[in-house]
C-alpha cells in the first residue's frame, strides 16, 4: 500500500466547512484522511504501492504480464494510468489498462486478472487500486468533502499449484442510478468549458441518503451470493474486508449477515473512503496486524458509483517463495533511465525517418 503523509483531520475540515468532528465521527466513523501532495498523483501512488507489492511477492517488474489499474481518478482521460505505471516500473512485457467501476473497481479487476491467469492468457498480473479523490472534491461541499481520502493498494496474482486465490466473484451494476454519484462534466456528455467550471460540474456530486440505502442492501446480497458461489457458508468465512465508505453501512451489512464485528477489517477511521484503494489498503493492514493468514477464507465486498457492486471470496495464499531479491529503489531508477532512453530513441527515429514520409 501507499498513502500520502499529509493527514487531514475532522477538526481541520470543521475550519473549512460548516461541520464538526462529532457529526462526522457519529455519521461515518471517519476521524481523518490522507491527502496527496501537489507532486503526488494516482499513477505515482499506484507505482509506489506496486513496488511494495512486488517486493513482497519477490517478482521483478520485467516479469509482469498484465497491469490493471482500477481507478475513478485517472491521471488523464487517456492514456490509461496503467500505462504510466507500466513505464514507471519498466514492466517491458506487460499489457496495461484501466478499469472504471468506481469503488467496486478493485473487486472487478481482481476477478478480471484471475480469469486472465486461469485461461492461461497470462501467468501473473498486478492489480492496483489507486485514487486521488481529493482532486475531484469541492472543498466547500460538506456532503462530500468529509468522506474521501487518497491512497493506493496493490495485489500481485500468480498462477500456482496450490488451491488458492479466487473461489467466486459477483459483479453487478445498475446504470439507472448513474446520477446518484457522478462527476457530471469533463467527458463526452459535457465537455469542459468556462460554464462547466463556473457551475462546479467537474466536482463529485452525490445523493448520500440514496447511496446509503443502496449500499446496505447490496453489500448483504453480494456477500451472500459470493459465499454461495464458493460453495461455502457464512460461518466458514474467517475475515470480511469491505469497501471502507461508512462504518454504519458496514455494521448494518454485518448485522444482516450475522457476522460479528471482530471478523471484519475496518480502517476507515484513519483513511476515509479511498474508493478502489480501500480494500487493498485494508488487506495490507490486516496482514501487518496479524489478522490475515495463509489459507484464510476472505470476503471482499464493495459498492460504488455506476451503480456497481460486487463481492469476491478468496483463499488467501500469502506471498510466494523468494526467487530474487527485489530492491524498489533500483527498479525505480532503472525504469526512469529506460523511459528516458526510449523517449530519446523515439526522437532520433522521427528525425531519421520523418523526412521520408
Ligand atoms: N456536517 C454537519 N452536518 C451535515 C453534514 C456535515 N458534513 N452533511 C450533512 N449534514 C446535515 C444535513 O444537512 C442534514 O441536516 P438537516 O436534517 O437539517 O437537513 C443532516 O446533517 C442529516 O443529513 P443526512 O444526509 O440525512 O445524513 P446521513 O445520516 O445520511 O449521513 C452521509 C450523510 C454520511 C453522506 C451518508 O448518507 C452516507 O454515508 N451515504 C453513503 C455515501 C457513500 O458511501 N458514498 C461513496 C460511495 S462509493 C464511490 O463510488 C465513490
Amino acid at each position: 500500500m501507499a498513502v500520502p503523509e499529509r493527514v487531514l483531520t475532522n477538526e481541520e475540515l470543521a475550519q473549512m466547512v460548516d461541520t464538526n468532528d462529532e457529526w462526522i465521527r457519529s455519521r461515518t466513523g471517519i476521524r481523518e484522511r490522507r491527502i496527496a501532495e501537489d507532486d503526488q498523483t494516482t499513477a505515482s501512488l499506484a507505482t509506489e504501492a506496486a513496488l511494495n507489492a512486488l517486493a513482497v511477492a519477490n517478482l521483478n517488474p520485467m516479469e509482469i504480464e498484465l497491469i490493471i489499474v482500477a481507478t475513478s481518478t485517472p491521471e488523464h482521460l487517456f492514456p490509461a494510468t496503467a500505462c504510466i505505471v507500466q513505464d514507471s516500473l519498466g514492466a517491458v512485457k506487460a499489457g496495461a489498462f484501466d478499469l472504471l467501476a468506481a469503488c467496486t473497481g478493485f473487486i472487478y479487476a481482481l476477478n478480471m486478472a484471475t480469469q486472465a491467469i486461469r485461461t492461461g492468457s497470462v501467468s501473473n498480473a498486478l492489480v492496483i487500486g489507486s485514487e486521488t479523490l481529493s482532486r475531484l472534491i469541492n472543498w466547500q461541499d460538506r456532503d462530500t468533502c468529509i468522506l474521501f481520502g487518497d491512497g493506493a493498494g496493490a495485489f500481485v496474482l500468480q498462477a500456482g499449484e496450490e488451491k488458492a486465490g479466487l473461489l467466486s466473484a459477483v459483479m453487478r451494476s445498475d446504470g439507472s442510478g448513474a446520477d446518484l454519484l457522478i462527476v457530471p462534466a469533463g467527458g463526452s456528455a459535457l465537455s469542459p468549458s468556462i460554464d462547466t467550471i463556473q457551475e462546479g460540474l467537474h466536482y463529485m456530486d452525490m445523493n448520500g441518503r440514496e447511496v446509503f440505502r443502496f449500499a446496505t442492501r447490496v453489500m448483504t446480497q453480494a456477500t451472500e451470493n459470493a459465499v454461495k458461489g464458493a460453495k461455502l457458508e457464512i460461518k466458514d468465512i474467517d475475515l470480511v474486508i469491505p469497501h471502507q465508505a461508512n462504518r454504519r453501512i458496514i455494521e448494518i451489512a454485518l448485522r444482516n449477515l450475522d457476522i460479528p464485528l471482530e471478523r471484519c477489517v475496518i480502517n476507515l477511521d484513519r483513511y476515509g473512503n479511498t474508493s478502489t484503494a480501500s480494500i487493498p489498503i485494508a488487506t495490507c493492514e490486516a496482514i501487518e496486524d496479524g489478522r490475515l493468514h495463509p489459507n484464510d477464507k476472505v470476503v471482499f465486498v464493495g459498492f460504488g458509483a455506476g451503480l456497481t457492486w460486487g463481492a469476491a471470496v478468496v483463499v488467501w495464499s500469502g506471498a510466494f517463495p523468494t526467487r530474487i531479491k527485489m530492491v524498489p529503489g533500483v527498479i525505480r531508477v532503472y525504469a526512469r533511465v529506460r523511459s528516458v532512453i526510449l523517449r530519446f530513441l523515439r526522437r532520433i527515429d522521427a528525425l531519421i525517418w520523418g523526412r521520408y514520409q
